[in-house]
């Protein structure tokens, strides 16, 4: 049997074929219900890196400004066999990219094909997969920074929109928010921690990670922060240690990165004592079984969705007439087929799941 993120993540693809991806709709959809992790935080405080590690590859557009101007939709899927690592775009199918470097050139070429180059932002969601035996099996929405001031060449408004997209996401009930804060900075000050605190104020679907732990004043530590002392929530904290800018350009790959971090906490006269709980694998793992947790008690709820949409899909079939000659009848077509296939594994999931039931 497919496993559940597996599943969830080919719900999401149908959405976006669909066109749903949440917008100014006022009736939920079923995009609106669908469980994710979405990684939140100001400019500058470390989302592309954290989610770089818990990729294990650099794949990521970087510069200065607004570099995320569309939602990036990140599905990871493990591999059980080993073999080559491969990442597919939904609007590029079966083209497999092996070469990373043409990822990030690939994600660079789509924002701006749909936001021009005016530097506006996009609520169209660019969906990538990586499949590679080195990732845990993960939904993750990489989202514009939050930011106080507009750039260079970047309309006023942009704060405002960017701050409106990152709440459509994480106001949902499905959202696990992955609030990003650098621990070089008070914690109070930290936007994503405002915007977790609003959406989410008593904690239970919000994982704060503390990035830049060894970059911090000489003297301090983030102990405090990291022990749930000045931010209380009900997961808990993470710390982790990404590539400096100077790591960056010198090229220091992944792997070296993570052995690195590694290193870090076990042999932290601080941290040590965490040093089990703390770093971005660690991190990838324990999202990994809080979405697969949050999908199965959402499971019946989806299950409604799904059938709702399939009536929905059945009824606009039977409009334009069968058989299809229409590209877009045959879209719908294999949506339906796609909506009735997740019906009977839910149906086979939720007997599996049901107390009592052995799985
Ligand atoms: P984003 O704007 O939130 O996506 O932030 P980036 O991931 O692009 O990081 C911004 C800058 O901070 C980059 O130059 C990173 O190399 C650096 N950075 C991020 N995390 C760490 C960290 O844990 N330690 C150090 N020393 N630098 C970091
Ligand atoms: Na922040
Ligand atoms: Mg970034």
């Amino acid at each position: 049997m497919d496993n559940l993120i597996g599943l969830m993540n080919r719900i999401q693809r149908a959405c976006t074929l669909l066109g749903d991806y949440g917008g100014d709709s006022a009736l939920p959809t079923l995009w609106d219900s669908l469980p994710w992790v979405v990684v939140v935080g100001g400019q500058s405080s470390g989302k592309s890196s954290v989610l770089e590690s818990i990729v294990g590859r650099d794949f990521l557009p970087r510069g200065s400004g607004i570099v995320t101007r569309r939602p990036l939709l990140l599905q990871l899927h493990k591999l059980i066999a080993e073999g080559q690592e491969y990442a597919e775009f939904l609007h590029l199918p079966n083209k497999r990219f092996v070469d990373f470097s043409l990822v990030r050139k690939e994600i660079e070429d789509e924002t701006d094909k749909v936001t021009g180059h005016s530097k506006q932002i996009s609520t169209v969601p660019i969906h990538l997969s990586i499949y590679s035996p080195h990732v845990v099996n993960l939904t993750l929405i990489d989202l514009p920074g939050l930011t106080k001031i507009a750039v260079e060449g970047q309309p006023e408004s942009i704060v405002g929109d960017i701050e409106k997209m990152v709440r459509s996401y994480v106001e949902k009930k499905n959202s696990i928010v992955l609030a990003i804060s650098p621990a070089n900075q008070d914690i109070a000050t930290s936007d994503a921690m405002r915007l977790a605190r609003e959406v989410d104020p008593t904690g239970e679907r919000t994982f704060g990670v503390l990035t830049k732990l060894d970059i911090m004043d000489k003297g301090t530590n983030a102990l405090e922060a990291l022990e749930g002392h000045s931010y209380r929530l009900l997961n808990p904290w993470v710390g982790v240690v990404n590539r400096s800018q100077a790591d960056i350009n010198l090229k220091v790959d992944m792997i070296a990165a993570r052995l690195r971090e590694h290193e870090y906490f076990a042999s932290s006269a601080e941290y040590g004592h965490l040093a089990g709980q703390m770093g971005s694998e660690y991190l990838a793992k324990l999202l990994s079984k809080h979405l697969e947790a949050v999908i199965k008690a959402r499971l019946p709820g989806l299950q409604s969705f799904i059938n709702k949409t399939t009536n929905e899909l059945e009824s606009e079939l039977n409009q334009l007439g069968r058989p299809i000659a229409v590209d877009a009848g045959a879209q719908l077509y294999t949506i339906l087929e796609l909506c009735r296939a997740f019906d009977r594994t839910f149906k086979a999931h939720l007997e599996g799941t049901r107390p009592g039931g052995e799985r």
